[in-house]
């Protein structure tokens, strides 16, 4: 089985260390091959995306990917970013699973992660208007829909489909197309609830929510807020998955530009990206449940300055290995 590691940018290159220190450990029957992603592939190639990288990865069992992001390219025409969201469109994962877990709460964003705004026609015209578009085919609203509804079959049975429907003719879509699907399910409780709203009770009383769906660009802010309610973003993992083909696996944060380089990012959200890669992408449970089973030891025994400790990102790394022998 082969990973591709695609160690990014910022705190990328220090959380990927760590994960792979653990891959190997635990499963060293796995080929891990690192390929050149983001701002150093644009440095190197000018691509962020290489064309090589992208065959790799079509090729692998499954990306791992740390954060990517640079503020050196802020501004400029080609950006980090724009890889990321390339790779994403081709390997069509569309179903970007983040959950975010305390001991109160236990919520899943499902995120829709190839349409809406980051992927409608984009510009600035002649008068210097800048314009962005948000589009959605019903049948790109109705494979997230379903596959929120079996996770949400999975776990509590409850769905919470999020939208901005008084306003954007999207979102009423996304709804009428989330109540068609709602009728395969009648075991789910299902409500519909404005996105404002939901950032607002997912502040106040996040406990209340089991599985979340909604658009691209709604999950993506809505999944910082729930990681920060859940003890910050160093921990909050993500798995984007298509209908067969690899799976991408990466933290929900960014490259921390704030910290690079200090040694001190807390490597959790990775270290769960990979054992959500053993679980929904190599078909490893057990290792999976190792895996996060030591990484809930590391968090007690070295704990990151983002959670109020003084580990260090190899402290923690060393707490992993220690918890996994
Ligand atoms: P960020 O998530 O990188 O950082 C936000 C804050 O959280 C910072 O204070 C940072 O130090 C802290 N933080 C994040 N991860 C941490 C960790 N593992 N341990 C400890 N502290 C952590 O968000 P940003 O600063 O807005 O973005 C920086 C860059 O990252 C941008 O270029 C952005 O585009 C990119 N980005 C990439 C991804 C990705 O590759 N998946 C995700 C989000 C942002
Ligand atoms: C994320 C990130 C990305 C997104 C950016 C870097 C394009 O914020 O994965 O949450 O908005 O999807
Ligand atoms: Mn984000």
């Amino acid at each position: 089985m082969t990973v591709v590691c695609l160690p990014g940018d910022g705190v990328g290159p220090e959380v990927m260390h760590q994960a792979r220190r653990a891959l190997e450990a635990l499963a060293p029957d796995l080929s891990l091959e690192e390929r050149p992603f983001g701002a150093q592939a644009i440095r190197d190639s000018g691509d962020p995306l290489p064309e090589e990288t992208l065959a790799a990865c079509r090729a692998a069992e499954a990306v791992l990917k740390a954060p990517i992001g640079d503020p050196e390219f802020d501004g400029a025409e080609v950006r980090p970013e724009q890889g990321m969201l390339r790779l994403r469109a081709e390997l069509d994962v569309y179903a970007n699973l983040r959950p975010a877990k305390s001991d109160s709460v236990d919520v899943l964003i499902v995120r829709e992660l190839v349409g809406g705004l980051y992927f409608g026609a984009s510009g600035v015209r002649e008068d210097g208007t800048a314009f962005d578009t948000c589009e959605y085919h019903p049948s790109q609203v109705e494979r997230i829909a379903r596959r929120a509804f079996e996770l949400a079959r999975a776990r509590n049975g409850k769905l919470t489909s999020v939208d901005k429907a008084n306003v954007l003719e999207t979102s009423r879509l996304w709804r009428r197309v989330v109540n068609v699907v709602a009728a395969d399910y009648d075991d789910i409780e299902v409500e519909h609830m404005l996105v404002d709203n939901a950032a607002m009770q997912l502040a106040s009383a996040p406990a209340r929510f089991d599985v979340l769906v909604t658009e691209n660009m709604f999950g993506d802010i809505l999944s910082d807020l729930a990681a920060a309610v859940t003890g910050g973003l160093g921990l909050a993992p993500s798995a984007s998955l298509s209908d067969g083909g690899p799976g991408i696996f990466e933290p929900v944060h960014g490259s921390a530009p704030d910290i690079a380089g200090l040694g001190i990012a807390n490597p959790a959200a990775m270290l769960r990206s990979t054992a959500l890669m053993l679980e929904h992408g190599l078909g490893r449970p057990e290792e999976a449940r190792a895996l996060a089973a030591a990484v809930e030891v590391a968090l007690a025994q070295a704990p990151t300055p983002d959670l109020g400790g003084t580990g260090t990102t190899a402290e923690f790394g060393d707490a992993v290995l220690r918890a996994l022998s």
